[in-house]
C-alpha cells in the first residue's frame, strides 16, 4: 500500500509536493504514481529526501537515460573524497556559466538532443536567495492569444548557449568541440507538441535566437515578448526557496527554469541529474548533417554583432582568462 501524497502548490497553475515516499527506496507502483504526477504537474519537488550520488542516478535512471548523473552543481571544487573545496571567483568561467543560468531557459536545447528532463537535490544553500524559479510554458502558449498562436505556429528558433552567455553576459567562452561552447546552434520549433502528453507549449528561453525569415530585431522583439509573458502572470511562476534534503524535478520539455542570485562568497551545492530527451522528438540534427551548416553560419554572425553590442554587459565581451 502506498501513502504518496501528492498536494498542488498553491495559487499556481502548475507543480506539486509529493511527499509519504522515500525515492530512495522507490517501488514500480509508486514509480508510476509519480510519473503521472510529473506528466499533470511539470515539477514536483520532494522533500527531505537527503539522496546520496547512487540514489540520484537511480531515480533519475527510472525516466530515461541519462545525460549526466549526481554532477556537482556547485561554485565551489569537489575533491575525489568528496569534500569541497574554495568557492570559485565569479570571473572563472564556471561562475560565467553559472551566472548565465540565472536566466530563463531549458536544459540541453543547445545540444543536437535537448534534455527531457532534470533533478536538483541540495546538499549545502546559502543563507539568501539561490533559489531555483520555474515558469509554466504550457498555461502561457494557453492563454496566448490567436493571433499570436497563428504567428509562431511555424516558426523555430537557433538554439546556442554561445549566444546567450555573450547575449545575457558579454561572455565569449573559448569554442572547443567537446564542451558545451561548441559552435554549433540547433533549429527548434517555438511552440513544442509534449511527447506525452500531445499538448503543446511555447518553446523558447534564453538560448533561442535568430528565428529563420525574420529581421534580427523582430525575432529579438518575439522571443523577449514570449518569455516575458511566461511570467508575466505570478500564478505560472514558482520560486523554491532551497531546504538541504529536497530534491526538485521538472520537465524540461515544456517548464522554463532559473537560478536566483545569492551571494557568490557562500558555498552552495546542488547535485544535478539530467535525463537526455527521445530522438523522435527532442533530436534537431547532429554536427554531420548538412541541415547544421545554417546553424553555424547564423550563430557566427549573431555573436559577430554581439561582439559589439554586450560591452556594457556584466563581463564586458571579454573571455574568461582561466577555464576551469
Ligand atoms: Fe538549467
Amino acid at each position: 500500500m502506498s501513502y504518496i501524497q501528492i498536494t498542488p502548490m498553491p495559487d499556481k497553475v502548475f507543480g506539486a509536493t509529493v511527499t509519504g515516499v522515500k525515492l530512495a527506496e522507490l517501488t514500480d507502483d509508486s514509480f508510476t504514481k509519480i510519473h503521472q504526477a510529473f506528466l499533470a504537474y511539470g515539477f514536483l519537488l520532494f522533500p527531505g529526501q537527503f539522496l546520496s550520488d547512487t540514489e540520484n542516478i537511480a531515480f533519475g535512471e527510472r525516466f530515461g537515460e541519462l545525460e549526466f548523473g549526481a554532477n556537482p552543481m556547485s561554485n565551489q571544487h569537489r575533491h575525489r573524497d568528496g569534500s569541497y573545496g574554495q568557492v570559485f571567483d565569479v570571473d572563472t568561467q564556471r561562475m560565467r556559466t553559472n551566472v548565465g543560468n540565472e536566466a530563463w531557459h531549458t536544459d540541453s536545447t543547445y545540444k543536437p538532443l535537448s534534455s527531457k528532463c532534470a533533478m536538483l537535490s541540495a546538499v549545502t544553500v546559502p543563507k539568501k536567495g539561490g533559489e531555483t524559479a520555474l515558469a509554466d510554458q504550457r498555461a502561457a502558449y494557453e492563454a496566448l492569444d490567436q493571433a499570436t498562436q497563428d504567428r509562431i505556429a511555424n516558426l523555430s528558433a537557433y538554439h546556442s548557449t554561445e549566444f546567450s552567455q555573450a547575449n545575457d553576459l558579454g561572455d565569449f567562452p573559448p569554442r572547443e568541440t567537446d564542451s558545451i561552447y561548441h559552435g554549433e546552434a540547433y533549429l527548434r520549433p517555438m511552440v513544442k507538441m509534449h511527447p506525452e502528453t500531445g499538448r503543446p507549449n511555447l518553446f523558447v528561453g534564453r538560448h533561442a535566437f535568430g528565428i529563420p525569415g525574420l529581421e534580427r530585431s523582430e525575432s529579438r522583439a518575439l522571443l523577449k515578448q514570449l518569455i516575458d509573458f511566461v511570467v508575466s502572470d505570478e500564478s505560472r511562476v514558482y520560486t523554491h526557496p532551497w531546504t538541504e534534503g529536497d530534491t526538485l524535478l521538472w520537465d524540461n520539455r515544456y517548464v522554463l527554469h532559473r537560478a536566483m542570485p545569492y551571494n557568490y562568497s557562500e558555498p552552495r551545492v546542488l547535485i544535478g541529474t539530467r535525463i537526455a530527451g527521445d530522438h523522435e522528438t527532442e533530436l534537431a540534427y547532429y554536427p554531420s548533417d548538412p541541415a547544421a551548416q545554417a546553424g553555424r553560419e547564423a550563430l557566427d554572425t549573431e555573436l559577430s554583432i554581439l561582439r559589439n553590442e554586450t560591452v556594457d554587459r556584466r563581463y564586458g565581451a571579454t573571455t574568461a582568462e582561466r577555464v576551469i
